[in-house]
């Protein structure tokens, strides 16, 4: 649901407080599915071994609902064996808007999927995906225990070293088309992130700040959830937040280029490029190394009810907050919500929110790249692509 109305007093009446980012959209309880598209039919870009329902059967097979404790349940296919070569059913959701450089995106679950072959995600891409950047705030696979946070864009965009933050860097270079394609990623080491200890934990909640001086991803286990991160806050401030999980500063990265507005996105796939590749998946589930089919035989088409009990989502609220409000209804025939910043908005302590307009920001080049193209091929695809772009 839009909150632009309520806005407008907000920002008359708000103390000045640092930072403030003020809510703009909200899903939650029995509306949370309105302002979301379903993808629908087989996904090429992750080539799992999933079927994504439209928004009508996916309801009907109760792959999405709202549960009575008011929680949004999105989740794989939990009942059916499955035919051989066939694919089993699951549920890919992309917000209706998207949201410019000056926002800050919220999940609150209180349980991620998880098993052999699952692959869940929060994520965000821009309009003309791969074009455009992404950042997948909440993704991992099979029985890894700890979230991975990484950015996917055009080359140009790193992570600097001695970065502040509290995760672990595995890759540096954002860009696909280089080092397989993985971006840049950080894995996080505060327990109880992922699988059943997140659940155990009470859930917990992600954040990531998308702004001009860097992106940002914080995450809190139930426990030590802040204050004005909580279901009922109509304003955030990262600059409170303390050392984020993940960070790509603008120093090495410049947002603005690399980023257009962004739409969110949570989808739960299974096998494909990630949770299905071979090393991979004998990591965490075991079986023969090499065998690219050993994903799909040990659970797609296994009994549903055994394999796949926990591979869902249950969200207690996805958010998005802005330090603007303007509203844009031409990119790709979607709304837009654009962040113009206002002068005596910061972000966090070491962000630098002037010289930023909306306009700059929508009209950002398409020129970014990145999901999970970890193919050799779409690697080649893709760095065609960049080359093709770069002469043009
Ligand atoms: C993926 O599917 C889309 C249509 O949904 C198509 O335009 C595109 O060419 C396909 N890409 C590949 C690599 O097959
Ligand atoms: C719903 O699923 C049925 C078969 O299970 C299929 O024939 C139909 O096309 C689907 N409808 C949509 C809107 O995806
Ligand atoms: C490339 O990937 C390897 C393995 O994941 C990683 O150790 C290395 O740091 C990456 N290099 C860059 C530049 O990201
Ligand atoms: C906020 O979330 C908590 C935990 O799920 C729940 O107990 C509470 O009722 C929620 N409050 C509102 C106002 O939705
Ligand atoms: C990003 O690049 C644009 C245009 O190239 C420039 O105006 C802006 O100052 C840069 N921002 C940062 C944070 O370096
Ligand atoms: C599928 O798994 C469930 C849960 O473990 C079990 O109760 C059921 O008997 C299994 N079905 C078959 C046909 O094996
Ligand atoms: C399958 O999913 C439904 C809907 O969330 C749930 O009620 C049921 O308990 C699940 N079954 C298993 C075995 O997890
Ligand atoms: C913020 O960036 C602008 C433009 O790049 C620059 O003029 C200004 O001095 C910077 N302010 C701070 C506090 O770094």
């Amino acid at each position: 649901m839009r909150l632009l109305v309520s806005l407008g007093l907000l920002s008359l009446s708000a103390a000045p407080t640092l930072a403030a980012y003020n809510l703009v959209e909200s899903f939650s309880g029995s509306t949370f599915f309105n302002g979301w598209d379903f993808f629908d039919g087989f996904d090429n870009t992750t080539n799992g071994d999933v079927n994504f329902l439209s928004q009508a059967n996916a309801t009907a097979s109760h792959l999405t609902f709202v549960d009575d404790a008011g929680h949004a349940i999105i989740r794989v296919d939990n009942t059916t064996f499955v035919p051989f070569n066939e694919k089993r059913n699951s549920v890919k959701i992309m917000t209706h808007d998207y949201f410019s450089v000056g926002s800050v995106f919220v999940m609150d679950a209180v349980h991620i999927p998880f098993g052999c072959s699952v692959w869940p995600s929060f994520w965000t891409k821009g309009p003309n995906w791969p074009a455009g950047g992404e950042i997948d705030i909440m993704e991992l696979v099979n029985l890894a225990q700890d979230n991975q946070m990484t950015l996917h864009t055009t080359p140009g965009c790193t992570q600097p070293q001695g970065v502040m933050q509290l995760g672990k860097t595995s890759g540096t270079d954002c860009s696909a088309g280089t080092n397989s394609s993985e971006g840049c990623t950080v894995i996080e080491t505060q327990s109880n992130n992922a699988g059943a200890a997140f659940a155990s934990a009470g859930g917990g909640v992600w954040a990531a700040q998308f702004d001009v001086s860097g992106i940002f991803v914080w995450f809190w286990s139930r426990s030590s959830v802040p204050a004005d991160v909580s279901n009922t806050s109509t304003s955030v401030d990262p600059s409170t937040w303390g050392t984020p999980s993940a960070s790509w500063p603008s120093a090495t990265c410049n947002i603005t280029n690399f980023f257009t507005p962004q739409q969110l996105v949570i989808d739960i796939t299974l096998c494909g490029d990630f949770a299905g590749q071979p090393t991979i998946y004998a990591q965490t589930c075991g079986g023969p190394v090499g065998n690219s089919s050993t994903c799909y035989l040990e659970n797609v088409i296994n009994n549903g009810t055994s394999q796949y009990a926990d591979a869902y989502f249950e969200i207690n609220y996805v958010k998005a907050y802005s330090l603007g409000d303007a509203l844009d209804p031409t990119v790709s025939g979607t709304s837009v919500i654009l962040s113009s910043i206002s002068p005596t908005a910061t972000s966090t302590s070491s962000a630098n929110g002037s010289g930023t307009s909306s306009g700059s920001t929508k009209n950002g080049a398409a020129r970014s790249l990145g999901r999970q193209s970890r193919s050799l091929l779409v690697s080649v695809v893709l760095a065609a692509m960049v080359f093709a772009l770069c002469m043009a």
